[in-house]
């Protein structure tokens, strides 16, 4: 409930202007952000593999309403994978990226599908270049259909274009078996967006079953599963089901964010499981705070606290 209103309330201009304006809210955003520059992202990727880690490189920005922005933000991924070869990161896959359609373009009046994928082809083809991958992020139900075509078309060359799929959303057990079927990489995440009830489960409860039925069939599937939560009780069963299906550690990973659960995070990898790290990096920070701040009341308390 308080979910749902802060993402609501979020939407309004003056709270997003009292919120980006509060010298306070850099101290939080911090703990999830790596920094403001590209060098920002390519020193938090080192580190995190000098730790053992994965990496998934995420420049901050959404709902891109100008197209020169589109091509800035295509520009800025271009410029990171580059930095990131030359850093020795990014072969096989060590560090990656993650791309919000929106920032790309989906969206733009008129030709908006069109000038995202044009975009994310040009990220896949520099990923490519760099040895290593590019994931859709997923955002709100509407850009959720356009997402996966735009992953499906470009899967054709890019075979290890990877894409998300959010348990909150009534949909995902099928698109669940339609893409463990294709045998695409898919991040399964709860979802963090606010939805109509049509559209999504309500209850924490419905989320978590979903979340366990989308696991199986991702395990059973002939695709990369991509297991992105910090909930103890779902990292568990992620663990058994890989079992029961035969998968050996290097055919999954778990994935976290950056600044929440890191002892998990070590922990994980220490007892030999892939474990990608998402790092948000950019000035652009504040509907992603927003939503790490929806999940957990407790953090919203504490930004409150500090705002005082
Ligand atoms: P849950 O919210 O139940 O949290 C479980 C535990 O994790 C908590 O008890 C707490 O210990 C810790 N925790 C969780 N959130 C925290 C926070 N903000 N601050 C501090 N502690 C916290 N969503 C989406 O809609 N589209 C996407 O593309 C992605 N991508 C993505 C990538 C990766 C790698 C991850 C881990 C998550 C996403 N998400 C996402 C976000 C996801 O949908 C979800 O909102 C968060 O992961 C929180 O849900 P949990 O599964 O962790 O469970």
């Amino acid at each position: 409930m308080l979910r749902r209103a802060l993402l609501a309330a979020a939407a309004s201009e003056r709270m997003h202007r009292a919120i980006t304006a509060a010298p306070q809210a850099r101290a939080i955003v911090g703990r999830y952000v790596a920094g403001e520059t590209t060098g920002d992202a390519v020193r938090a990727a080192r580190r995190l593999r000098d730790a053992g880690l994965l990496v998934s490189l995420d420049y901050l920005g959404e709902d891109t309403t100008e197209p020169h922005h589109a091509e800035a933000v295509t520009a800025e991924y271009v410029r990171l994978l580059g930095e990131l070869s030359a850093a020795g990161l990014s072969a096989g896959g060590t560090a990656e990226v993650s791309v919000k359609p929106t920032a790309v373009g989906l969206f733009l009046p008129g030709s908006g599908e069109k000038t995202a994928t044009a975009n994310i082809e040009r990220i896949c083809a520099a990923a490519r270049d760099a040895g290593t991958t590019v994931t859709l992020d997923a955002e709100n139900h509407a850009a959720i259909s356009p997402t996966l075509r735009i992953a499906s078309e470009l899967r054709a060359d890019f075979g290890d274009l990877g894409c998300v799929v959010q348990a909150r959303l009534r949909r995902s057990a099928a698109d669940c078996r339609e893409l463990a079927s294709a045998g695409a990489r898919v991040r399964l995440c709860k979802g963090a967006y606010s939805e109509p009830a049509e559209e999504a489960y309500t209850s924490r409860h419905e989320v978590d079953l979903s979340f366990a039925r989308c696991m199986r069939l991702l395990m059973n599937g002939a695709g990369y599963p991509m297991i992105a939560t910090h909930d103890p009780r779902l990292i568990e069963i992620a663990g058994a089901l890989a079992l029961l299906s035969g998968r050996s550690p290097g055919s999954f990973e778990y994935q976290m964010l950056h600044g929440i659960r890191p002892e998990e995070q070590r922990r994980l990898a220490a007892a030999g499981a892939r474990v990608r790290v998402y790092v948000p990096y950019g000035s652009d920070w504040y509907g992603y705070l927003v939503r790490r701040l929806a999940e957990r009341p407790g953090n919203l308390a504490f930004f409150l606290r500090s705002l005082r």
